[in-house]
């Protein structure tokens, strides 16, 4: 078993152990992949303030996200079809999640469904939304995310349509993979995670197959997301998810300071600055860079938490300190998941809450709840002169 110190250490057996279409589609952007190489590399430009001779005794990376108990500050991030990166991976990673006191978030694009998730955890989960044309299929879902108990509805807002990843398309991704000679090549090298893969509860999207009627294509991500996915959601649609659901409802995918307006105005009760991890518009700026400027329009509003680019329990620190009241990972899990299953995820948050702690205890604070600026050395043009 080799010794695992970072999420690196994780990518890097990810990488050997999943078939390469899975792993591609993890590890892409959109067209030039600018802004996921930037969602990472901000984060590096924002410095850490050493103070010593402070009492680091009873250190606690405890808090809160929308009113839940959680262990840090860390939630996972809904990723489409994270059960093809490992047999069961939605159940797993959700276990995973449950037993570390951190939210998990289910994809709609999941492979394992709300009913499966559901039944092999105790504690409520979140249920991200994708909205389709098919409003009645839209209303089903709700229903049954409800029927689980999921105690938040993430309603992803920044993929209406879908961007372009290149080696997607290159690599024909789906779900179950095709069986091309390509494929199939590369299946074979990929032994341990098929022997596992053949006794998965699922290796469709579970939350579609068997829940639509009429749709050619349901193993595609890219054709499904064409042909299903709502183009006219607007504020007016989002408000009528808001009451239909009737609970928490948290709005992903907010970049911009007249979006974030907009969520507050529709009552959210927290918002994602995020990008979508570089996967839809290539040359917005990161997360991290806009968060600010957000952070002035609705702070006191709305909760805001981010996502895109955190790789570390650093950058879990570098968010909150800048005032996110939490953040999400996707990619960080997932290379857990990858590599190793549930304790993979496990390991992850790991890593993740013993850096943002040994962190902390380097800044001079031991509450992750006092976090703030004040821990930061920030380069003067860190949000760069930007003229709309
Ligand atoms: C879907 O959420 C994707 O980014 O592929």
């Amino acid at each position: 078993m080799p010794v695992i110190t970072t999420i690196e250490d994780l990518r890097r057996i990810y990488e050997r152990r999943v078939p390469r279409m899975f792993y591609d589609y993890t590890e892409s952007g959109s067209w030039t992949e600018q802004t996921f190489r930037e969602n990472t590399s901000d984060f590096d430009k924002i410095r850490l303030r050493q103070r010593v001779a402070v009492d680091m005794s009873g250190r606690t990376t405890k808090g809160q996200m929308i009113g839940e108990d959680v262990t840090m500050p860390v939630a996972l991030a809904p990723v489409g079809l994270t059960g093809m990166q490992h047999a069961d991976g939605e159940m797993k990673a959700a276990r995973a999640a449950e037993k570390f006191g951190v939210p998990f978030t289910l994809s709609t694009m999941s492979i394992n469904s709300i009913e499966d998730v559901a039944g092999f955890t105790a504690k409520p989960f979140w249920f991200q939304l994708y909205t389709m044309r098919d409003e009645d299929y839209v209303s089903r879902l709700i229903e049954r995310a409800r029927a689980a108990k999921c105690s938040a509805l993430v309603i992803t807002l920044d993929l209406q349509i879908l961007g372009q990843r290149h080696k997607d398309i290159k690599n024909g991704l789906s779900a179950p993979p095709k069986l091309t000679a390509r494929t199939l090549a590369n299946l074979a090298t990929k032994w341990g995670w098929g022997i596992e893969m053949m006794t998965a509860k699922r290796r469709h999207f579970g939350n579609i197959v068997g829940h639509v009627h009429g749709v050619s294509d349901t193993s595609q991500l890219g054709a499904w997301t064409a042909e299903q996915f709502d183009p006219t959601l607007d504020w007016g649609k989002v408000a009528k998810l808001k009451e239909q659901w009737g609970g928490k409802v948290i709005l992903k995918g907010i970049l911009d300071a007249e979006d974030a307006k907009m969520a507050a105005k529709v009552g959210a009760d927290a918002i994602v600055v995020s990008n979508h991890g570089g996967r839809q518009l290539d040359g917005a700026l990161s997360s991290i860079r806009m968060l600010p400027s957000i952070l002035d329009a609705v702070g006191d509003q709305v909760e805001v938490h981010l996502d895109s680019g955190i790789r570390s329990g650093q950058d879990v620190l570098k968010a909150l300190a800048m005032g996110a009241d939490g953040t999400f990972i996707g990619r960080a899990f997932i290379y857990g998941l990858g590599a190793m299953g549930q304790l993979g995820v496990t390991t992850a948050l790991e890593v993740i809450q013993k850096e943002l702690d040994t962190t902390m205890a380097l800044c001079g604070e031991t509450d992750v709840c006092n976090l703030g600026r004040h821990n930061l050395l920030v380069p003067q043009d860190f949000e760069g002169r930007w003229q709309a």
